[in-house]
Formats: structure tokens, C-alpha cells, sequence
């Protein structure tokens, strides 16, 4: 088997994407890639700003465009927005030496972590974060589920997880990555 080429972080908001991904990139010495701030930067305006002024369609457009973009390049770790591994079909499609890993998190801690970035969560911007959170984990959850890899984030550290996710990706079998020529 080919050694894998990137790697793609998923789960709900609030789980640690950005900050494990960015983290796993440096001991990788890949090149870390956050799917918000490319559709941003692609937009010239906020994820906010996208979905009050074009609507969430627009916004899954630009998202999966983006996407395909940084998946057709070599290493690097991608940190997708919770919303888009959750469309049917995203991890199965992934192109060829792609790494998938689920990093979990209840409703409750999501809420709790994603508060200070609500300016890119208009989803949980509503009156009621927490029930929304739960109503769309929960519908979320078994295309989550799809990912090569799963690693719970609940009370560890953005170290811990990282680090479980290099150890994860050392035993998985068929799963190469350059850390074993290290
Ligand atoms: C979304 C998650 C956000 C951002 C947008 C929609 C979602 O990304 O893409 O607000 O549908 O779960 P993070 O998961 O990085 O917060």
C-alpha cells in the first residue's frame, strides 16, 4: 500500500479540528489547511457573513469546492468544517491516500468549546446552542462514524489528542505515514 499523502479531521464543532490538525501537521511536517478560513478567504468574507447574506447552500458550495481543492494536494492535514463530512458520500469519495479520523465530542462540550468562535457558527447562533447542537450531532453522527479513524476528545488536551491520533495512525494497518522513516 502507498503511504498515506493527507489527512482529513472531522467531526462536530467545538471538537479540536483546527488546533489538533494544526498540531499534527508540525510532527507530520505536513502543511496544515483549515477548510473555514480557505472558503473565507476564497468568499473575502466571513462564514457568518456567507450564511446571512448567500444562505447555507452557498456556503456547502463554496465548502465543497475548497475541499476538493486541498485533497488534491500532498501533505497536508485538512481541518473540514463539521458540516461537511456529514453530507452522504464525502468520506467514502475521499481520493486515494486519504486518512480520515472522527474526533468526538458530546453536545455539551461543543457548546461549551465553540462559543468564543461563534463568528464561523451561525448554526449554533440560535437561541437554544445546546439543543441544536444535540439535534444535529445526532443526525451527524453515523456519517462521522464513516471515518478510517475515531478518537474521543472529551477532557483531553489538544496534546493528548494528537498525540492518540499518531499512535492510531502507527499501528493501524495499511496506514503508512512519514513518521515511520523517522
Ligand atoms: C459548520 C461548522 C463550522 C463552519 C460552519 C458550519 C457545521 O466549522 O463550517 O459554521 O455545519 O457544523 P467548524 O466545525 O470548524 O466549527
Amino acid at each position: 500500500m502507498p503511504p498515506s499523502r493527507r489527512l482529513v479531521l472531522v467531526g462536530f464543532m467545538g471538537c479540536g479540528k483546527s488546533s489538533v490538525g494544526r498540531l499534527l501537521a508540525r510532527r507530520l511536517g505536513w502543511d496544515f489547511l483549515d477548510l473555514d478560513a480557505r472558503v473565507e478567504k476564497a468568499e473575502g468574507r466571513s462564514v457568518a457573513a456567507i450564511f446571512a447574506e448567500s444562505g447555507e447552500a452557498h456556503f456547502r458550495a463554496a465548502e465543497a469546492r475548497e475541499a476538493e481543492r486541498a485533497l488534491s494536494r500532498d501533505g497536508v492535514v485538512l481541518a473540514a468544517g463539521g458540516g461537511w463530512a456529514a453530507q452522504p458520500g464525502r468520506l467514502a469519495g475521499l481520493p486515494e491516500g486519504t486518512i480520515s479520523v472522527w474526533l468526538r465530542v458530546s453536545a455539551e462540550e461543543a457548546v461549551r468549546r465553540a462559543r468564543p468562535r461563534s463568528g464561523r457558527r451561525p448554526l449554533l447562533a440560535g437561541p437554544d446552542p445546546l439543543g441544536t447542537a444535540r439535534e444535529l450531532l445526532s443526525r451527524r453522527e453515523a456519517e462521522y462514524a464513516r471515518a478510517h479513524l475515531e478518537v474521543d476528545t472529551e477532557g483531553r488536551t489538544v496534546e493528548d489528542v494528537a498525540a492518540r491520533v499518531l499512535q492510531l495512525l502507527e499501528s493501524e494497518p495499511g496506514i503508512h505515514t512519514p513518521l515511520e522513516t523517522c
